[in-house]
């Protein structure tokens, strides 16, 4: 595996924190020249330093020792003030609302939530709300958010490659998340998604697809290879049987990284119908 050194991950951690290396040593009431040390190469952290360093820098052990992982990525960007990805709902939550209105409390699945701002919007309309998101950080954000907004929402801390839904839901609905998902799991994953929703339930998912016109963004950092675009319709196949409302694909702009680039979603929103018409 291609990993950062120690050293390489403090000195990017400590400067994106904006810290000097004598502010980081004071915190851990250490000498500088101990941080000078770790940041090129010439000595290690001791191993009980290794917790106390890795909470000053806002992340954890296991990225200090440079097995970065989605979680430590996501974990601080949440970690951030504000929300990351803003507080506005995802667009589908109002296509949803439109095919299932909340005239009765329809119980929601939200998976990867993040901080929350989709899930806390349903249970602020009405919908019974429960969500999960692999990053610890994103989950307490999105407490508060609830909290903030007297609102509701089941959230947990769960893994979507662990995770499958043990009740049924009236929507299920996740948002620029399944392409962390391997593609041998996307068959049994969609089809227990399906098989836990409700008769005249809507399953609400968007992906990121490959397209031989659009090359990767050139921003990916090495998180980005736990991303695995779907194949173009893939996502619509796991739902031939059902319904669909909603069967778009669209490309659109992305800043992210400062460095303009493109991205192709496909979008369903499906309905299940069990009995003939
Ligand atoms: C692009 S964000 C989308 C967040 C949210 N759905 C939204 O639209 O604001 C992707 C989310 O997927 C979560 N995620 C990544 N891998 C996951 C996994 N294996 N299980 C659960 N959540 C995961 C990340 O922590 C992150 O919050």
């Amino acid at each position: 595996m291609d990993h950062l050194k120690t050293g390489e991950v403090i000195n990017k951690r400590r400067k994106e924190l904006g810290l000097t290396q004598n502010q980081l040593a004071k915190s851990l009431h250490i000498s500088f020249q101990s941080v000078s040390k770790w940041e090129n190469g010439t000595a290690y952290p001791d191993i009980e330093t290794l917790p106390k360093l890795a909470a000053a820098l806002h992340t954890t052990v296991d990225a200090l020792l440079g097995y970065s992982s989605v979680v430590t990525d996501y974990d601080r960007r949440y970690h951030a003030e504000g929300y990351y990805w803003g507080l506005t709902p995802n667009r589908i939550c109002y296509d949803i609302m439109k095919l299932l209105p909340p005239i009765k409390p329809y119980r929601v699945l939200d998976i990867g939530c993040g901080e929350g701002k989709d899930a806390v919007f349903f249970s602020k309309c009405g919908y019974h709300v429960t969500a999960f998101d692999i990053s610890e950080q994103g989950i307490e954000k999105a407490k508060r958010l609830a909290e903030h907004n007297r609102t509701d929402v089941t959230f947990f801390k769960a893994d979507m490659f662990d995770y499958r839904p043990d009740t049924e839901y009236d929507v299920i609905f996740s948002s620029g998340v399944l392409h962390f998902l391997t593609p041998s799991v996307r068959g049994e994953f969609c089809d227990s998604l399906k098989s836990h929703t409700s008769d005249g339930g809507l399953n609400a998912l968007n992906v990121f697809v490959k397209k031989p016109f659009i090359s990767r963004a050139p921003d990916r950092t090495r998180d980005e290879d736990k991303r695995h675009p779907w194949r173009s319709g893939e996502l619509f196949g796991y739902y031939h049987d059902w319904l669909f409302s909603v069967c778009k694909e669209e490309v659109f702009d992305c800043n992210s990284g400062g460095t303009p680039h493109k991205h192709c979603m496909d979008t369903l929103i499906a309905q299940k119908i069990t009995a003939p018409l």
